[in-house]
């Protein structure tokens, strides 16, 4: 039985503290700084509308002997609240990285040169109904894998959360990451500056756009050696907003009530590899920084 300390207690940091606790592991959410320890109950509802009720302890640090920090804050928020716990992570606790977007992990690997990192994606739909009420709202697949050599140690960690029925360990993990961030690139921004649902970007107005993203994206991912041509990568995407046609995007909630995006994570991400290889990404570029410009509040 490991020690899991949860960093982000929202929709997704809630499905995995459920998960990890129906695994018989121990769980703990570690809140801001100043949080007094106390016990959270919420309750989770899975995909047949069943609920069960839980209970985490939470408190401002990590518990003794942590294993497994599992991090679920948006990817701007990580490298922040990692710094501020930097004295209380040992050298034995793995740092298990799982957001939309790219680019934390070599930030937190600068932090703690010494610690496993692993990586993480996952496609489950969870829902925050209320403070203690987690809904399960799409069966999805959640894939780790390591970031560096000393996290490839934890290869058996899919058996160990059996509860995680979908959990996989990928030892290229860097392949799904990219393959998410594709989607988002082509999803995210676009439904953020229309206010718009996924599905949407099917529509003949906004499609062509989408197609313009993916296709630049294709140059990025071979250049980067990744195994996908543009009619795959735009196959993924497709499917992609037709499953998920009734959503919100994160970065649609995210600009919807004013809140800093992952922007600099996702198509930011993009921005950077593709000026690494001289790869002119116009439309990528030119959402950036209309996002940016929402951020800062120019327009
Ligand atoms: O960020 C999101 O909202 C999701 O990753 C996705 C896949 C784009 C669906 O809305």
């Amino acid at each position: 039985m490991a020690n899991w300390n949860i960093l982000g207690a929202g929709a997704i940091g809630h499905f995995f503290a459920e998960k990890l606790l129906k695994s018989g592991q121990h769980a703990a959410f570690v809140l801001r700084p100043e949080s007094e320890p106390h016990i959270r109950s919420f309750n989770f509802e899975n995909l047949a509308a069943e609920n069960t009720s839980n209970t985490v302890m939470a408190q401002g640090k990590l518990t003794p002997k942590c294993d497994f920090l599992l991090v679920t804050l948006k990817a701007q928020d990580v490298l922040p609240a990692l710094t501020l716990l930097q004295s209380q992570i040992d050298k034995h606790c793995c740092i298990v990285l799982l957001h939309n977007g790219m680019g934390t992990a070599e930030q937190t690997e600068k932090l703690f040169p010494r610690n496993a990192i692993m990586v993480g994606t996952t496609s489950n739909g969870v829902l925050k109904v209320s403070d203690d009420h987690i809904r399960h709202t799409g069966a999805g697949v959640t894939w780790l894998g390591p970031f560096n050599n000393q996290a490839k140690r934890y290869k058996d960690i899919a058996t160990q959360l059996s509860a995680l029925e979908e959990l996989t360990w990928c030892d290229d993990i860097r392949e799904k990451l990219w393959l998410k961030l594709v989607i988002n690139c082509a999803i995210n921004p676009l439904t953020a500056i229309h206010q718009c649902q996924n599905g949407e970007l099917a529509s003949s107005s906004l499609y062509p756009q989408v197609v313009k993203i993916v296709q630049e994206l294709a140059l990025v991912c071979e250049k980067a050696r990744l195994p996908w041509p543009y009619a795959e990568l735009q196959a993924q995407v497709d499917n992609v907003i037709a499953r998920t046609a009734e959503n919100f995007s994160s970065m649609h909630q995210d600009r919807l009530f004013n809140r800093q995006t992952e922007i600099d994570f996702i198509t930011g991400y993009v921005l950077k590899v593709a000026n690494a290889y001289s790869i002119p990404v116009p439309t990528n570029q030119a959402l950036f920084e209309q996002i940016k410009q929402q951020e800062t509040g120019l327009v």
